[in-house]
């Protein structure tokens, strides 16, 4: 078990994955600075936190979409007296239906979501990080980031930018005590389906999903070994194997049927 006592922002950490990786560090007595728009929802993943282990947690309430806030979380930490080692970049949603029909300005909130802030914060807290011998980032993408996928045309592009962003920082970050991994996850049992307008698949996605748990221990466990690429999951690994070996068209229409309402 590790021994130290890591201090964590976790974004998006009302529910789902990020509520999953908060639990997983407070088993760990690690200290927690918990990050979404619904503080009600934030108190009641904190004071869990708090049972589980963990040392201290703060939460802060906003909208991350807003790139006013973005500034205020690291601000917010520095006034709490939070030295973060460790920035957990999971808040993001996705918006299912033709590119066409679906409202310009929602995609553009979408994207400032699942990439400006995740580009900003991970900018904006690295002096903070630095300040410590050995820090962690650990941004989560989506299987989508490995295909183009009509119908999900912008999310699954934001995931590939989140991957390859991390990728060259990474590169970037190896003489320096930052790690930064990429957490990859594929269909997982959280908000996520509802959120994006998908309960019509939500029954076929439930057949390969994995548990938001299962999920955030394989994605700490593998930044703490400074894995760069974290895919969790047998049938996930596979998938992300076979892509390649696929022709593209191929694989992008049966990435859209998985989505098609009958
Ligand atoms: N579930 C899946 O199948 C799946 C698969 C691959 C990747 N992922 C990725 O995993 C990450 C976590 O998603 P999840 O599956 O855990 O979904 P979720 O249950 O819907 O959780 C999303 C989290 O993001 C927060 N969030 C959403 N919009 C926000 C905003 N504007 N400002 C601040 N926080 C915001 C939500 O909190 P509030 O509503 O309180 O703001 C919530 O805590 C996302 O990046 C998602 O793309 C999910």
């Amino acid at each position: 078990m590790s021994t130290v006592q890591h201090k964590v922002v976790v974004t998006g950490a009302s529910q789902g994955i990020g509520a999953a990786i908060a639990e997983v560090y407070a088993k760990k007595g690690a200290e927690l600075f918990l990050v979404a728009r619904n503080e009600a929802k934030l108190k009641e993943v904190a004071d869990r936190c708090l049972q589980a282990g963990a040392s201290r947690v703060e939460v802060f309430a906003v909208d991350l979409s807003n790139p006013e806030s973005w500034a205020s979380v690291v601000n917010q930490a520095e006034t709490r007296k939070f030295q973060a080692d460790t920035l957990v970049n999971n808040a993001g949603y996705g918006v299912w239906g033709e590119f066409e029909k679906l409202s310009l300005e929602e995609q553009l909130k979408n994207m400032r979501l699942n990439m400006d802030c995740v580009v900003s914060l991970t900018h904006l807290f690295l002096p903070m990080l630095r300040k410590h011998q050995k820090s962690y980032v650990l941004n989560v993408a989506s299987t989508t980031a490995y295909q183009a996928m009509p119908t999900f045309a912008v999310y699954a592009a934001s995931k590939s930018f989140v991957l390859s962003f991390t990728r060259a920082i990474h590169h970037e970050l190896k003489k320096s005590g930052v790690v930064i991994s990429c957490l990859v996850p594929g269909a997982t049992s959280t908000g996520f389906i509802s959120r994006a307008g998908l309960e019509h698949a939500a029954e076929k996605a439930e057949k390969v999903s994995m548990e938001p748990m299962a999920v955030a221990k394989i994605g700490v466990e593998g930044l703490l070994k400074a894995k760069l690429e974290i895919v969790p999951g047998f049938v996930n690994v596979l998938s992300k194997g076979l892509v390649p070996l696929l022709p593209k068209g191929l694989v992008e229409s049966a990435a859209a049927s998985i989505y098609e309402k009958k």
